[in-house]
């Protein structure tokens, strides 16, 4: 580990879970001795998501993350270990003593100073010969010189090699570039640019990093753009383009466009607080990362079939933030930039002032589904906004858009008002029924709630699980009974958790969460977690670990013994096939 283990042990301590969780998730009800709070982690409408004083661990039923203080940090802010740990002393105001050898922090910054050389070698290229398509193609576009300057645009010659020549010049290796996506490899064996002929876009976190690259082909044709693959530095899904700039505007809200030509544009006009996801539907995680810096998000997607739809989507995730939404709309132009360059930017600011809030723009697609003139249509109409009504939050909300629906259709309010509260009690009923089927589910408490992991033996795992569990909370029991190899495990996952509780029993070091969670990844740590969530009885500890361990080797011999069956089958067929 990189840090000193009695610093980090000091770090926890004054890093208490519930003040470091209380500025992210407002933890309210308390069940024994855990806080309860809606999971930062997933969407949900009841909190599964708890934190306890005791154990300084946080764990959440519902999406199976778990960790330790460090780990939550690591998580919601997405940052590595050692960036965690920075963060947090920062917080607690404690000096960060030298790291000693952490490979994987140093790949990051290397790979992030390359990504910088890398930016700054395609925006020196703009002021060459190799970069004038680039050139001309932003004067075609009304790209400015200062906009190009603000982003960091860049050119991307022509060429299989440049970049990478460039790159190596400054001591980076081709496998280097391939690591960060700027570089691919041939069949030969050697490295070509991976980016070729395009402007560039740096993707630029909120830190200041150059995290990846978004490269456009300046000609038709497709795809349009090419983007830097998920690597140790760069997270699609995590981040927005241009938030490194729109965080410091003074607008007191996001514009969320599509796309990057928009954003450039947008910000070119004076709209400095416009991002854009980078080519993915807007995820949970970028929403919370940007209500981290406002509380009014304003939509102004394409004018299309697939903008209103991801526009919707878009309503769907971030309602469940505390922003206020509103939806831009748009008529004469297919998006932002061509709106800007067709109508100007005064035209656009008078969209951004008429804006619709979320409601009364879902309200009026409905609407305008519907001629409101023919009765049937009108009981489909109430039928709809009804439902749509009913499901927003606030009771003054919903009765102000009973009102509204009501008069729309020329009914009675409360007839309306009426409907809307019955289908409420109908939603809310249901939505807990399926909270409870959720928690009850046998094959849910067999399984890792965490996704992307599945035992295939659940039987061994449920006992590798009580392994762990013993170890980790009365290590004193591993002098009880000679041990079983991690090998042993039917899961690697379980195997790795158990060989890093193991290795640390055995140079006498202490167990906890905060020290475990430098060692084993995200995934690992919020396993470890969930299975210390489940009951165990210490009071006969050494007999349940030999249970355990038997089981194991039980459930192990079995597989192995249907290996050999399987092998031996294969064997008698293949001699039946030679002699027949
Ligand atoms: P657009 O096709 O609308 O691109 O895609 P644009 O940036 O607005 O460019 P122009 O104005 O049409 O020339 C929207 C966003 O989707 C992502 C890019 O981030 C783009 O900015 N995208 C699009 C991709 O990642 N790959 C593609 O092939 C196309
Ligand atoms: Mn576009």
């Amino acid at each position: 580990m990189a840090f000193p283990e009695n610093f980090i042990n000091e770090l926890v301590e004054r890093s208490d879970i519930v003040d470091v969780v209380s500025g992210y998730v407002r933890l309210g009800k308390r069940s024994g001795s855990n806080l309860f709070g809606l999971c930062p982690f997933h969407s949900e409408k009841t909190p599964s998501f708890s934190v306890s004083p005791d154990k300084q661990i946080y764990h959440c039923f519902g999406c199976g993350k778990g960790g330790g203080v460090i780990n939550f940090i690591m998580e919601i802010e997405n940052l590595s270990f050692p960036e965690a740990v920075e963060f947090l002393a920062r917080r607690a105001g404690m000096p960060i003593p030298e790291q000693t050898d952490d490979r994987e922090s140093r790949r990051r910054a290397r790979m992030l100073a390359l990504n910088r050389d890398a930016a700054r070698f395609f925006y020196s290229q703009l002021s060459t010969p190799a970069g004038r398509a680039a050139r001309d193609y932003m004067a075609g576009r009304r790209i400015g010189s200062a906009t190009a300057t603000n982003f960091g645009l860049g050119a991307a010659p022509d060429s299989w090699d440049s970049l990478l020549r460039a790159m190596e010049a400054k001591g980076y290796t081709g496998q280097e570039l391939f690591e960060a996506g700027l570089a691919r490899r041939g069949k030969n064996g050697g490295f070509y640019d991976s980016f070729r002929n395009r402007l560039m876009f740096p993707v630029i976190d909120v830190r200041g990093n150059v995290i990846g690259f978004s490269g456009r082909i300046l000609e038709d044709g497709e795809p349009k753009y090419m983007n830097s693959p998920e690597t140790p530095v760069f997270s699609k899904s995590r981040n927005l383009f241009a938030l490194n700039l729109a965080k410091k505007s003074k607008s007191g809200y996001i514009i969320l466009s599509e796309g990057n030509i928009d954003v450039v544009s947008l910000h070119q006009a004076g709209f400095d607080s416009a991002v854009a996801s980078l080519g993915t539907s807007l995820t949970p995680e970028q929403a919370r990362l940007i209500s981290r810096y406002t509380d009014q998000i304003i939509i102004a997607y394409d004018n299309d079939g697939a903008g209103q739809k991801a526009s919707q989507r878009a309503i769907g995730i971030l309602e469940k933030l505390d922003v206020r939404v509103k939806v831009l709309r748009m008529s004469g132009a297919k998006d932002p930039d061509e709106f800007i360059k067709r109508k100007g930017a005064d035209a656009f600011r008078n969209l951004l002032d008429a804006s619709e809030n979320q409601v009364d723009y879902r309200l009026r697609n409905v609407t305008d589904k519907y001629d409101l003139n023919v009765d049937e249509q009108k009981v489909d109409f109430l039928k709809e906004a009804t439902e749509l009504v009913a499901r927003l939050p606030g009771a003054v909300e919903r009765q102000v858009y009973s009102m509204r629906v009501a008069s729309m259709a020329g009914v009675a309010a409360d007839v309306v008002s009426g409907e809307v509260e019955r289908k409420r009690k109908r939603l809310l009923s249901r939505a807990q029924r399926s909270d409870q089927r959720e928690q009850s589910r046998p094959e849910r408490q067999l399984q890792p709630a965490e996704k992307g992991l599945r035992y295939e033996d659940p039987c061994s795992a449920a006992a590798e699980e009580g392994l762990i569990r013993l170890l980790y909370l009365d290590p004193a029991l591993s002098r009880e009974t000679e041990l079983p190899e991690p090998e042993e495990f039917s899961s690697q996952a379980l195997g790795r958790i158990y060989s890093a509780i193991r290795a640390r029993i055995d140079r006498g070091e202490e167990v906890s969460a905060a020290v475990l969670g430098g060692e084993l990844s995200l995934n690992e740590m919020s396993l470890l977690v969930g299975i210390l969530q489940k009951p165990e009885l210490l009071s006969r500890g050494g007999r349940a670990l030999r249970d355990y361990i038997k089981r194991i080797r039980e459930r192990k011999e079995l597989a192995a013994g249907e290996t050999d069956l399987r092998e031996l089958a294969s064997r008698l067929r293949e001699r039946k096939g030679y002699e027949g």
